[in-house]
């Protein structure tokens, strides 16, 4: 890049560095800094982590088991072969720290990693603020979200141990999208079964699919067991996450070459991602300020564990006790504001383990809100534990505050947020106000966890008047938690 060269070689795979050298060169005027403040914060491909931060060894309590679907006990890793490659369980139990990522993954993260942190600036002045606002923006992926930080670790250990093909679900379609791209590049079949809501919503993310060589089909299906029984149920079914959770891990249990590929919730996906808080880290240290409040939105919990987790790590020992962490959900599925704090299937039929989380019940189906990735009816154990013990507190907002937010912030910084993220954004506008009302220079950092470029129908319905604001009623969380598994008390 002119000016900026220092000559040196690129070293990509350091057993063989290429000799790319850049020639030094000035500009005749030197820099000029453009601007009251530096936009955006950007680090080096050196500094893709190189190691991923679990947090469950500084958690305040240990981890719940998790339980035989069957048996209802404690699961041991044996359990969890059928639908996972042994390196991802491996890491699914592990309790260490700080876990090596291969260089063959942070190779592939070099296409988009790492991604910038940018200061919101004109979102400050629009929203009549003292704080700082930064965001962490996750839309330069290939798939467009931050998903691609853990498909491409799982297709890289699935692909390692000879499986074949992945199965998965995909809501929004971020996910399915990631894996696809991932697939593509470790040479893997895909198969997506995607909530049926989004693929009528979403042509063009099933053709982004497609496109990488995934085989995508509208959930619930004729394909499986799981399918054919909610058909049979409701034929109109729009499908959910769990439903679609149900018919991808059923395919893997059922072909010996096929294995199962989670987008959150569990404790891998949550790991691979700390990429982003480690990378935000260092970034935040750059811009000289520590934040005060780091603020996600929450589906599974994989985005908002992958930023908050290295931050909340400092709080947990003690280094920053101040800083507040805060997940937005939406209020058409309020798992972590108005689930209870149970055991329950992570799948809408039990196939899948039980994991103790906030949930509204494995049988609720969420409305069809424009969130697709936000229609889950729990939540990851690592995160519900830490609501539980209110390290981090839960938030839920309605459609339509949520797309005046992304309207408000794609008029003031430029990117236009993916519904899911924007969520997010409504968070940060009540603490912009808040500090606003303290009269203190507080400094906010957030996630953009994706673009909403395959979302323009939703800001179209938006634009129109025609987005409707969900109340779920009482009633409908308690009949789905009437059925929650009788756990017998572990000891
Ligand atoms: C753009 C975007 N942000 C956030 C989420 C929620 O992700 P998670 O399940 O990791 O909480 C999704 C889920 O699909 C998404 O597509």
């Amino acid at each position: 890049m002119e000016g900026q060269g220092e000559g040196g070689t690129f070293a990509g795979d350091p057993r063989k560095p290429v000799a790319l050298t850049f020639r030094k060169r000035h500009l005749p005027n030197g820099f000029r800094r453009l601007g009251a403040v530096i936009k955006k914060i950007l680090l080096n491909e050196e500094d893709i982590p190189e190691r991923w931060y679990n947090i469950l060894p500084d958690m305040p309590a240990p981890p719940a088991p998790y339980l035989n679907p069957q048996t209802l006990l404690p699961m041991g890793p044996a359990d969890l072969a059928p639908i996972f490659p042994q390196a991802i369980i491996a890491q699914e139990v592990s309790a260490e720290p700080w876990i090596e990522i291969p260089d063959e993954v942070r190779e592939i993260y070099r296409i988009w990693r790492p991604s910038p942190v940018y200061r919101a600036d004109r979102l400050e002045k629009a929203l009549d603020t003292p704080a700082h606002i930064y965001f962490k923006y996750e839309g330069v992926s290939p798939a467009g979200s931050h998903k691609p930080n853990t498909a491409v670790p799982q297709a890289y250990y699935n692909a390692k141990e000879g499986v074949k093909r992945l199965t998965t679900e995909t809501g929004a379609g971020q996910w399915g999208s990631a894996l696809a791209f991932a697939g593509a590049l470790f040479g893997l079949e895909v198969t997506v079964y995607m909530v049926k809501v989004s693929y009528d919503q979403k042509p063009y993310r099933r053709a982004m699919m497609e496109t990488w060589g995934a085989k995508v089909y509208a959930s619930p299906t004729n394909l499986t067991n799981a399918g054919r029984g909610i058909l049979a149920d409701d034929p109109d079914s729009p499908g959910s996450l769990g439903i679609a959770i149900s018919e991808a891990v059923e395919d893997a249990a059922t072909h010996d070459d096929a294995k199962y590929s989670l987008g959150s919730v569990v404790n891998h996906v949550l790991l691979h991602q700390t990429v982003m808080g480690l990378e935000a880290k260092k970034q935040m240290e750059m811009a000289g300020e520590y934040p005060d409040v780091v603020i996600a939105c929450v589906g599974g919990g994989s985005n908002f564990a992958g930023l908050t987790y290295p931050f909340i790590g400092d709080r947990l020992k003690g280094r920053m006790p101040h800083t507040r962490f805060v997940a937005a959900e939406p209020a058409a599925c309020p798992t972590l504001t108005r689930g209870v704090y149970a055991y329950d299937f992570g799948d809408a039929v039990g196939m899948g383990p039980v994991v103790k989380m906030f949930t509204l019940g494995h049988s609720f189906v969420p409305d069809r809100i424009h969130s697709g990735g936000l229609r889950y009816h729990g939540d990851a154990p690592s995160l519900c534990a830490l609501v539980d013990h209110k390290v981090v507190e839960a938030r839920a907002y309605k459609q339509k505050e949520v797309f005046a937010e992304a309207v408000n912030f794609a008029r003031c910084e430029g990117f236009l947020p993916a519904p899911e993220s924007a969520h997010a954004l409504r968070a940060v506008a009540e603490e912009a106000a808040a500090a606003r009302e303290a009269g203190e220079k507080r400094s906010i950092l957030f996630g953009l966890s994706g673009h909403g470029h395959f979302d323009m129908s939703a800001y179209d319905a938006y634009f129109a008047g025609k987005l409707e604001d969900i109340e779920l009623s009482q009633s409908r969380i308690d009949a789905a938690i009437e059925e929650l598994p009788r756990v017998p008390a572990l000891s």
